[in-house]
């Protein structure tokens, strides 16, 4: 492979060079230093070049049509990217991943060009590295956000980052699209597997593990690229469950459910944030000078680069139609705040840029702070000392523990809700029909942004990433596996009932793989939760047969099983496990690995009935039509948030907290043991939750605010302690405000719960 090891300097480059010659010979780049480096640069900067560092293009835009085949960059349309536009960000890819020498030849070709202008300005390469490398051929793909969530191993989620930041860096680009820290709030929308799940705090925590792990401590380490916190904010809940379609939030729902999550990434550091491309109460984020600037600059502190969503600046004109033309559409989201624009298809947002300068609309300042920003990214990233792929880098893509990171992963990930009869874990002799729409097909294991876009491209998926049924067979071997199915999904001969009862008489249990094949964004819509009729029929059919069924959800969204639910020997929620998830399945279906997910969501019961764990107690009240009679079962879930089998018993007991009283900013110890009395060592997660019994708005019914995952052999016990402080405690009231107000509270860990007080001081005084 042929990297560059120094890159040459052009005249334009050497020009700047020697008016800051120290300035860029200095060594690592600290903040003083480059902030002058920005400040020397940006005066050598007329209006148009500032304009184009605020754009971003897609690389297709740079593509010479009349090539078939192989990446073929026009270099009339590459020099009128960077030298006429002098465009400060390339993102994306063909329609297919490249491999590590092409991208290093992709971005050398790009460099070479940016090198040339003057001033000389590295592009920043943008990627959507979503759960592993999307578009680098031979990257190892780890399970989804959802199933990562249901791990509770913050741990796991900074190792995958960490991974994914090193094979994206290997690829000679240094901006990750990722984190995705929507909230998973409605399981109709097609993105829900790229969320962390329903709970912000969860969402909060692992998505700053996430950015910890792509931005390491310094964005110039070669295993380090810059995160781009998304969609900020709103973009999880729409009001019809369409992607890109409005939601309408209050604004203390979006303080107490989808803010905090971004608010904790900004905390935890990430460079930049992308902007959720609809609207909220009809106003698009796009244009919200009081989302993208009061609140996300003046009340999160955040400073670094604010990139707009694909297209989204325009489509304040073409979709939104709160701007009479496509001019006015970048005035408003440049008054809103943003940095740079994802136009990501022409020239136009730099265009009407520099006309809205000219004519005084836009002044020159407002957009030096925003190229401020994104040249200051650029020299934390080191892209000013080497533009091109970094040799050292290369050698951390595609080593082999990558591959055992994505294995445990999805180990940990896999949720079993059921287990009736404890028919799991199968005898290694069992005679097994394996069967169902995903049991060839790999895409459901991958779901989007795996190899494309849309993860539904069976041959893009490398050859030795195993489908279900070969893993079966691989465990089992063919004398005791049948397999029925064929690659595509959808196929009909996939759900074929009959052809599954010929087969299942000679077998003592039925795997079903069942769910969804792999889709992205809008094309992933849904108009009906239920999971396709054709699909529980085939279940049915196999229960039928009275042979243990056992059911494996691969699916990004949990849809709705009906009387399956309950018929089904056992159930397993896979989720989107990735390259290595198709085994993890097996190891657990058999036993050699002992199951440990729980549900980061709550799996609905009904298509009309979606209720998130953390629902304000009313929730709860339910009038049952016949007698009018009052219940306060209004939580009535498939399987709650938390929810997750062992083959082995876990008991937690002894829940002790350090005072009856917590004081103003005092901590709280609260103690629990949890004991393996089981005969096989498994993983706990252990959950605390909390409740607020009575407040100034009605309370959540209960708060998820500590969780554990420990290993325990049988007969092992342990201790765990959780500390507790006010704001563990606190809800946003009818003001927005972050609150812990003085009274009683439950905190609760397995079936234990114990009330304690909070005060604001000893007198108990209201502050
Ligand atoms: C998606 C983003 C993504 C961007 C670039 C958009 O359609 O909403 O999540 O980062 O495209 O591919
Ligand atoms: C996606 C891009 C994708 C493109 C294809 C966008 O909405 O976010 O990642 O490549 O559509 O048209």
């Amino acid at each position: 492979m042929k990297v560059a090891n120094k890159w040459t300097l052009s005249g334009a480059w050497r020009g700047l060079v020697i008016s800051s010659v120290t300035l860029l010979l200095a060594g690592p780049a600290m903040a003083d230093d480059i902030d002058d480096r920005v400040t020397a640069l940006l005066a050598d900067m007329t209006v148009e070049q500032k304009a184009g560092q605020m754009t971003q293009v897609t690389l297709a835009t740079l593509f010479d049509r009349s090539v078939k085949g192989p990446i073929a960059i026009d270099p009339e349309k590459l020099r009128e990217a960077l030298q006429t536009y002098g465009v400060g960000s390339i993102l994306n890819t063909g329609s297919r991943s490249l491999t590590v020498k092409e991208w290093h030849a992709v971005i050398k070709t790009i460099q070479d060009e940016a090198l040339q202008a003057e001033p000389a300005i590295p592009v920043i390469y943008g990627i959507d590295a979503i759960h592993g490398v999307t578009y680098t051929v031979g990257s190892t793909l780890f399970p989804h956000n959802i199933g990562m969530a249901a791990t509770r191993s913050p741990e796991l989620v900074h190792r995958i980052a960490g991974v994914t930041a090193m094979e994206t860096r290997a690829s000679g680009i240094r901006w990750n699209f990722d984190p995705v820290l929507d909230v998973g709030r409605n399981p109709l929308w097609s993105r829900f597997e790229e969320t962390f799940g329903e709970d912000s705090y969860l969402a909060g925590i692992l998505g700053s593990q996430a950015i910890r792990g792509y931005e390491k401590d310094d964005l110039g380490d070669i295993t380090a690229v810059a995160s781009c916190m998304k969609h900020y904010v709103g973009y999880s809940d729409p009001a019809n469950g369409k992607d890109r379609t409005p939601a309408y939030i209050p604004d203390v729902e979006l303080w107490e459910h989808h803010l905090p999550p971004f608010e904790a990434a900004v905390a935890a550091g990430s460079s930049t944030i992308m902007i959720n491309s609809a609207s909220i109460n009809g106003e698009p984020v796009h244009g919200s000078k009081k989302l993208l600037s009061d609140i996300l600059r003046g009340r999160f502190g955040f400073d670094g680069v604010i990139v707009s969503d694909w297209e989204d600046v325009i489509r304040l004109h073409t979709r939104h139609k709160v701007a009479e033309t496509p001019r006015e559409a970048v005035r408003q989201s440049i008054e809103a705040g943003l940095d740079m624009s994802m136009v990501p298809n022409d020239y136009s947002f730099a265009i009407h840029l520099v006309s809205l300068v000219r004519d005084g609309l836009i002044s020159e300042a407002r957009l030096d702070e925003s190229v401020r920003r994104i040249l200051r990214l650029k020299f934390e990233l080191g892209l000013f000392d080497n533009p091109y792929a970094e040799p050292e880098a290369v050698e951390n893509f595609g080593r082999l523990e990558y591959s055992d990171v994505a294995l445990e992963a999805a180990r940990q990930s896999v949720t079993l809700l059921e287990n009736r009869g404890e028919v799991l874990p199968l005898d290694a002799t069992a005679r097994v029909l394996v069967a169902g729409p995903a049991v060839r097909n790999r895409g459901a294991l991958h779901g989007s942004w795996s190899y494309t876009w849309q993860g539904s491209n069976e041959a893009a998926y490398p050859d030795d990433t195993a489908s279900l049924a070969d893993a079966f067979l691989a465990r089992s071997g063919d004398d005791r596996v049948t397999v029925m199915g064929v690659p595509e999904f959808g196929a009909p001969e996939n759900v074929d009932s009959e052809a599954l009862l010929a087969l299942a008489d000679k077998a003592d249990a039925i795997v079903l793989a069942l769910g969804e094949p792999a889709y992205a964004e809008s094309p992933g819509a849904l108009d009906d939760l239920w999971l396709p009729e054709a699909q529980r029929d085939l279940a049915e059919a196999a229960i039928a047969t009275g042979k243990p069924v056992i059911i494996v959800l691969l699916e990004g969204r949990p849809r709705v099983l009906g009387d399956i639910a309950d018929d089904a020997a056992a159930i397993l929620q896979a989720y989107r496990p990735g390259s290595r998830g198709a085994q993890a399945i097996t190891e657990i279906i058999y036993g050699d690995v002992n199951p440990s997910g729980i549900l980061p969501y709550s799996y609905p019961q009904y298509t009309g009935d979606i209720t998130p764990y953390n629902r304000r107690v009313l929730a709860n009240v339910q009038r049952l039509s016949v007698g009018g009679k009052i219940t306060y079962d209004g939580y009535k879930p498939q399987w709650p948030f938390g929810h997750g089998l062992s083959y082995t018993d876990f008991v937690i007991s002894d829940l002790r907290l350090d005072k009856d009283v917590l004081v103003g900013n005092d901590t709280l110890q609260v103690s629990v043991t949890v004991a393996n009395d089981g005969k096989r060592a498994g993983d706990k997660v252990v959950e605390l939750y909390i409740s607020d019994l009575y407040a100034s708005l009605t309370p959540s019914h209960h708060k998820l605010r500590g969780f554990e995952r420990v290993s325990l052999a049988p007969g092992e016990k342990r201790a765990i302690t959780f500390a507790l402080t006010a704001d563990d405690l606190s809800f946003v009231d009818a003001s927005l405000q972050r609150v812990t107000e003085p009274g009683r509270f439950r905190v609760a860990v397995g079936s234990e719960a114990i009330e304690f007080e909070y005060v604001n001081n000893l007198d108990g005084e209201v502050r």
